[in-house]
């Protein structure tokens, strides 16, 4: 028999970011409503699971990213009621939907931490990483805080001092304390009882801590990008512990015990051998984590080669690797081909119709610009830590500060407000451009829109098994010097071949398609051979027969 493919691995994720979906109370913000009033559109382009970043209670200094009630809805975006019926709304259209959890830290207004901080001998005392320091001034050791600058903080209540990955107002929270970890797990089994079909995991590797508190190491040579803080401090001793790793195999069993099975897809950050330890088998493990190499894409088809080659070297069937190229913490790539959708089409298509779960940001279906909000105006708290920099220094070491601009609106339709919100409404971040520019009712309307390509390709993958469960074989790498990324989907004996032209130059492949079943720009089939137009691409069926081998 064979055996059934779990959803998950066959799933297209759509990421929205509720804040800037679309406002149904006229206030300026996103809210559960707007998002169940646009449901249809999620649906009706063809993406499966839906990841909503977190609405849950918070004082927003991080938008969602700070939660003071973990099983609260923060009441801008509406009442447990409207998170209740988003669920099941979503299912009824045969979608799934995944909420973000952040186990790592919650705010610093959250009841336990407040309690925590009080004293140091309260019953929530350790919830939090306090340390005595070597006085006010020397924090307990050098560890530094991802976004830049010392985790330590100091709390004079307590003479002491805890520690927050993120930024001060977001304390992580002591794992190594039994009542916290059941506390989490709890957490999370209230969403999943409610029918949530999985989480995406915040900041996943930094949840434990070395017990021993050491210094991380500081090396003045090289050290790979994954692995440090700044330029010179290696993380060793703060994010990816064993502990962490077997965390993920836990929670692999506890969304084990659900049916059907819920899933996980792990924000982490690491070198490929440490992702794998999450991974496991695939039958053990987080299901998924996000790879991110995809993020900083060069419009080359050797950049894609290689990529494709090290997760298929690296993350084999049954591992399935993650295909994300935006998120709300950088850059819209729409800006990476210059807000040129013919090339866009490009990318759209290597996406969907590799192997993988894909991951589209909202917006990336139409287009949405990148916004132009100079740091000094950020309502990102990281942008603000930017305040002071120059914009010509940010772009000299290619820092992106200020998630603001990859956080704008939703454009629905060409009107004021692009459809977000009330005409006479300012929305809590400005548009990014002029909504005529980029809208999803324009798109509709014109079937060579950035738009109809998105729904063409995801339906097509969403009935093709090649698509979403087939092996991937990538043609040969000298044909990357014409500029050419080739590559066959395969299943029993369906079998499909992807052309992607990423020069101006048309480049001919020797592929036995029969049928050409998608295209942009220009293509044409000889018996044996494709002539792929520059900055073209195609998925064309191949014949069963000379693809068996
Ligand atoms: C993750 C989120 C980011 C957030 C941070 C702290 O990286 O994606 O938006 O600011 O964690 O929770």
């Amino acid at each position: 028999m064979i055996q059934e493919i779990p959803w998950w691995k066959k799933t297209t994720i759509y990421q929205i970011y509720p804040r800037s979906y679309q406002d149904t109370t006229g206030d300026g913000i996103g809210d559960l409503p707007g998002i169940i009033a646009r449901l249809d559109h999620i649906q009706e382009l063809g993406f499966e699971t839906i990841w909503l970043s977190p609405f849950f209670a918070s004082p927003q200094q991080d938008w969602g990213y700070d939660i003071s009630g973990y099983r609260k809805i923060a009441p801008e975006y509406g009442r447990l009621a409207d998170a209740e019926r988003l669920i099941r709304e979503i299912h009824q259209r045969d979608m799934k939907v995944i909420f973000d959890l952040v186990l790592n830290h919650s705010s610093d207004k959250h009841p336990w931490f407040i309690e925590s901080r009080a004293s140091r001998d309260n019953p929530k005392s350790d919830w939090y990483i306090w340390r005595t320091g070597k006085g006010k001034n020397h924090p307990p050791n050098n560890w530094k805080a991802i976004p830049g600058g010392s985790g330590w903080h100091y709390n004079p209540q307590r003479d002491q001092w805890y520690y927050a990955s993120f930024l001060p107002f977001q304390p992580d929270l002591n794992w190594r304390n039994p009542e916290v970890k059941k506390e989490m797990i709890q957490v999370a089994k209230y969403w999943l009882d409610k029918g949530v079909d999985g989480f995406r995991l915040d900041i996943f590797h930094a949840i434990y801590k070395a017990e021993g508190f050491q210094n991380n190491p500081i090396h003045w040579t090289y050290i790979p990008k994954e692995e440090k803080y700044g330029f010179f401090t290696e993380w060793k001793y703060t994010v990816n512990q064993p502990e962490t790793i077997q965390l993920a195999h836990e929670l692999r069993q506890v969304f084990d015990q659900y049916q059907p099975h819920r899933f996980m897809i792990g924000e982490i950050f690491g070198q490929d051998e440490i992702i794998k330890k999450y991974l496991g088998d695939g039958s053990q493990g987080m299901h998924s984590i996000f790879l991110w190499d995809l993020m900083e894409f060069k419009l080359k088809a050797e950049f894609f080669w290689r990529v494709l080659q090290q997760y298929e070297t690296e993350y084999p069937s049954p591992l399935t690797p993650v295909l994300v190229l935006g998120n709300h913490d950088s850059r819209r790539w729409i800006d990476r081909v210059k807000g040129d959708l013919d090339k866009a089409k490009l990318i759209a298509l290597l996406q969907l119709t590799a192997r993988g779960i894909p991951v589209v940001y909202y917006g990336e279906e139409i287009g949405l610009p990148e916004g132009d909000i100079p740091a000094r105006e950020a309502l990102d708290p990281v942008g603000q830590r930017y305040a002071w920099a120059p914009d010509w220094l940010l772009d000299l070491f290619g820092l992106y500060v200020n998630r603001d601009n990859c956080r704008t609106p939703m454009a629905w339709d060409r009107s004021q407000k692009a459809g977000f919100t009330d005409p006479d409404v300012d929305p809590w971040l400005p548009l990014s451009a002029d909504p005529a520019a980029a809208n999803v009712k324009d798109q509709l309307e014109d079937p060579g829109s950035i738009l109809n390509w998105y729904r063409t390709l995801l339906r097509f993958r969403q009935a093709t098994p090649a698509l979403h469960a087939g092996t991937l074989q990538l043609l040969p790498r000298s044909l990357t010097q014409k500029g050419l990324l080739g590559f066959i989907r395969k299943f029993e004996d369906q079998a499909y071949g992807i052309l992607i032209n990423m020069s101006a130059t048309p480049a001919p492949a020797s592929l036995p398609g029969t049928q050409i079943e998608i295209q942009a720009g220009q293509i044409s089939l000889t018996e044996n051979s494709i002539l792929v137009g520059g900055y073209s691409g195609c998925v064309v069926k191949l014949s069963e027969k000379d693809t068996s081998n």
